[in-house]
């Protein structure tokens, strides 16, 4: 069955998915944004997992289980910083997008949903990093045929409008 592909509103925190992905710093202990709010929820065992991590490279990724959450893994990447555009920002961000899914299918999670990685507190403007998210993973489902839905989980409104234009550009499902 092909994935679906959408875009949604929500705290990713309250999703019934397999896998929730974190846009997390490179040390992997936390911080601000969605990484705060995934670490509030799913508890403090999370932290103590991420320390035996040994932390993460920009454009890696690397798996905990989800804890108190109702997502079964949270797979944690680190996306690049918005320097401008012109130090390798968007091969690094599709990089997070294709590690996570590697990562989601290796565990056997046929969902999974992601944020807009990088575009908070790291400054990625919202339209361009929402083209690499969706040209990605569109590019990358053949690839994981058992994946049965993605959700690309949007915080405000005005970011899932980006979204859904961009995803209906790309002929996927707004
Ligand atoms: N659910 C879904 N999306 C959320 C949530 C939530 N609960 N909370 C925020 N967002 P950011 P970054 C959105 O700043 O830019 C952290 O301190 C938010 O509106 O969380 O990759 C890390 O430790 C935005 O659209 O991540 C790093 O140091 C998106 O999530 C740094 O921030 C990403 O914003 C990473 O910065």
């Amino acid at each position: 069955m092909p994935a679906s592909v959408r875009a949604l509103r929500a705290d990713i925190t309250t999703l019934s998915v397999d896998a929730i992905v974190n846009a997390a710093n490179s040390s992997l202990l936390g911080g601000g944004g969605v990484d705060g709010a995934i670490h509030r929820a799913a508890g403090p065992e999370l932290l103590h997992a991420c320390r035996l991590l040994g932390g993460c490279k920009t454009g890696e990724a690397k798996l905990t289980k989800g804890y108190l959450l109702r997502a079964k893994y949270i797979i944690h990447t680190v996306g690049p910083v918005w320097r401008g555009g012109g130090e390798g920002e968007p091969a690094l961000l599709a990089s997070c997008y294709q590690r996570a899914l590697e990562l989601a299918r290796a565990a056997g999670a046929v969902s999974i949903a992601f944020p807009s990685i990088s575009t908070g507190i790291y400054g990625y403007p919202i339209e361009r990093a929402a083209r690499v998210a969706v040209a990605t993973v569109l590019a990358a489902l053949p690839q994981a045929p058992e994946l049965q839905e993605v959700a690309f989980c949007c915080f405000s409104a005005s970011d899932l409008a980006v979204y859904e234009e961009v995803l209906a550009e790309a002929g996927g499902q707004p």
